[in-house]
């Protein structure tokens, strides 16, 4: 039997190179080898209240861009939460559960509390408790995410285990964190702090479907600093972020050849950036070109989304009959 492996990327706009190193170039890599279902989130996305046809327009994006980097429909199950709607059945049953302490205590949490003041609302409490519940329902043991998610499954692995302990059941296995690299991966952004996220605004990102014009403007604005002024000295964060996103999309040769002139002192930054820019283009082009080719196919988008449904409903099913037999809930 393969083993199961469960992630999803919320959809609140288009997928970035940190969507993509930190979890989906995994998904592609994965669906040979296991019983893979790679989901969009548009539950967890309500939390930033989405207007119904940005909503729509987000979820097109990420099939859109699943199937245009390389996920097979045929290999894995791709499907759309909202699809599925047993997840929120395991949600409820988890809420039970998780208690008030450990929900406060997320730091995406604390970081919503600040950055989102005027909108701590209760589903951004229980997120986690979603999220597990999307791991949980297919039993999955391997979870494809960036380094920001570890804390998430630390916590889907609490509530699985509390749920085996309260109904005396080795009923969910424990999920991990999964990157076939041996970190977890933090992909930086451009704007000379933290990670790429869409959060900093699209300054911070370059998006999977930018035109090589877009990734040049926005790679010649990234931030830096005034060049360094002795030999071999360690790099500021803005400078290090740069030289990260080389190594990510660059060969290592190019990055090598950089770092050499940055420790020499002879660094030119237009020069670093431009090459930077060409080795994104040269890494972006193919999967923006299929991104464009499958945004126009409607058809094949509904078969792959109804498919996935099915599917993912099947499995789904499965465990909420056998979690509800547990739990007690019996017919007369
Ligand atoms: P989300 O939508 O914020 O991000 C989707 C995936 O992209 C990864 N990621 C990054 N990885 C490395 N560097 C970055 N800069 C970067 N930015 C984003 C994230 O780690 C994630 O893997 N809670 C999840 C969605 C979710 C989920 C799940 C994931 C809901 N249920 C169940 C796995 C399993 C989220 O908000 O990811």
């Amino acid at each position: 039997m393969k083993e199961t492996v469960v992630s999803g990327i919320r959809p609140t706009g288009k997928l970035h190179l940190g969507n993509y190193f930190g979890a989906v170039t995994n998904f592609v890599k994965m669906q040979y080898d296991y019983n893979c279902f790679f989901f969009i989130a548009d539950l967890h996305s309500l939390t930033t209240h989405p207007t119904p046809q940005d909503l729509h327009g987000y979820v097109r994006h990420v099939l859109v861009e699943y199937l245009a980097c390389g996920i097979d429909p045929e290999q894995s199950t791709i499907y759309i939460q909202s699809d599925v709607p047993e997840v929120t059945e395991l949600y409820l049953y988890l809420n039970m559960i998780a208690y008030l302490g450990e929900l406060e205590r997320s730091t995406s949490f604390k970081d919503k509390i600040r950055s989102q003041p005027d909108n701590v609302n209760a589903g951004l409490l229980t997120y986690p408790a979603l999220m597990a519940a999307d791991i949980l329902l297919h039993k999955a043991t391997k979870v494809p995410v960036g380094k920001d998610q570890e804390q998430h499954l630390e916590m889907t692995r609490t509530f699985g285990n509390r749920f085996n302990r309260l109904y005396n059941a080795e009923y969910f296995p424990e999920p991990f964190a999964f990157n076939y690299s041996e970190n977890l991966v933090k992909v930086p952004g451009l704007d000379g702090k933290g990670k790429m996220s869409k959060s900093e605004g699209d300054i911070s990102c370059i998006y999977l479907a930018d035109t090589a014009e877009v990734i040049r403007k926005k790679v010649s604005r990234a931030v830096t600093d005034g060049g360094p002024i002795t030999e071999n000295q360690s790099k500021p964060e803005a400078v290090q972020n740069l030289f990260d996103l080389m190594k990510i999309v660059s060969s290592a040769d190019t990055l090598a050849h950089f770092d050499s002139l940055y420790n020499g002192m002879a660094i030119r930054y237009g020069d670093f950036k431009k090459q930077l820019a060409e080795d994104m283009i040269v890494f972006n082009s193919p999967i923006r070109e299929r991104i464009e080719a499958l945004s126009e196919d409607n058809t094949y988008l509904a078969k792959v989304a109804k498919r996935g449904a099915e599917k993912a409903k099947e499995s789904a099913q499965k465990t909420i009959k056998e979690v509800r037999s547990l739990i007690g809930f019996k017919s007369f």
